[in-house]
């Protein structure tokens, strides 16, 4: 069978699933948390002092936090990229099949579409940040896409969605956790409850491949490899600045996402490292030569990683970003 055939039988089959996937793996609409139940209400007379209040707190937020948060908030709001993106992978069918993996996959984006919006709304209020130059930059985001190495192939694309959810559940974790030691709790909540999101979305992406595993092992054991071999990408690596060059700020963010410790190369080898037990990837079945190497090559992968990451240093130089006045 072709490959791209045999992705579409495998969607299909385990796409029956997708009503039991919704139900398990996202919440009610009606009863779901919105942003504004986290934000000072506009209509409400204590308004303003509640924003005075905001922005007396947030003044505490360090430089590296903000810009950080900053950067989070942007990667969020960029989710036009990873709905259409999503959409167009194999096995998706919007127009034929609209309740099959396109329903998963417009109440994910719903789910996800809260974050950026929270985020962005919490910077606004907070008095520090340049949001035309922030606004710009997600422009820039959504105009440049993303390039993560997945093509349309749905195998590709979930251990890629599995690892993405891990790694923005622990970076919204740990903004949670500083938020709370910077004595700003109403931030650690906001943080907190979309870490918590991003946990059950990781844990749905984690279940559709372990389904792929029992079908096709094989191609799924290749297709993860193929993934860890070009090395999961964050999908705002494109991230600039007005004025500076594709890409650029990416690396100020992350490195500055570094230093704080919200999210480091040592987190990625520990989602890599869970994602070998998870999907117990030492004891899948019936795997050809290729999928026995590509199984080898993955279970030395953590330790290999280990030893570059003792190696490399972490620029301390703040970079001064135009989102922060
Ligand atoms: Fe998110
Ligand atoms: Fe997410």
């Amino acid at each position: 069978m072709e490959l791209s055939n045999l992705r579409l039988e495998v969607m299909k089959f385990v796409g029956q699933k997708i009503d039991t996937f919704v139900d398990e793996f996202l919440r009610p609409i009606e009863t779901n948390w919105q942003p504004s139940d986290f934000l000072p209400d506009s209509t409400n007379d204590n308004f303003l002092s509640e924003v005075r209040n905001l922005q007396e707190n947030a003044k505490e937020l360090p430089y590296d936090y903000i810009a950080v948060l900053i950067g989070d908030t942007i990667t969020e709001e960029a989710l036009p990229t990873y709905e259409s993106w999503l959409i167009d992978v194999i096995g998706v069918d919007q127009v034929d099949e609209p309740n099959g993996w396109a329903k998963w996959v417009r109440a994910w984006t719903a789910e996800e579409n809260r974050h950026g919006d929270l985020l962005n709304k919490f910077l606004y209020l907070s008095g520090r940040v340049n949001m035309r130059q922030m606004e710009t930059s997600t422009q820039y985001l959504i105009a440049d896409g993303f390039d993560i190495g997945t093509g349309r192939d749905p195998y590709r694309n979930f251990v890629y969605t599995s690892f993405q959810e891990l790694a923005t559940n622990i970076s919204h974790r740990n903004t949670a956790k500083l938020s709370k030691e910077y004595g700003n709790v109403p931030l650690a909540k906001i943080c907190g409850v979309i870490a918590a999101d991003e946990m059950r979305h990781a844990r749905a992406y984690k279940t559709f491949v372990s389904h792929i595993f029992e079908v096709d092992p094989n191609g799924m054991m290749l297709a993860f490899e193929d993934m860890m071999k070009k090395k999961i990408v964050m999908p705002a690596h494109f991230l600039r600045e007005s004025g500076v060059k594709i890409g650029q700020t990416f690396s100020h963010f992350s490195d500055a996402a570094q230093r704080l410790g919200v999210y480091t190369t040592y987190d990625y080898i520990e989602i890599m490292e869970s994602l070998l037990k998870d999907w117990k990837i030492d004891s899948i079945q019936n795997l050809n030569d290729a999928g026995e190497k590509a199984r080898d090559y993955m279970m030395a992968l953590p330790a290999r990683l280990k030893r570059v990451a003792e190696r490399t240093k972490i620029p301390d130089l703040e970079y001064q970003f135009s989102w922060i006045s």
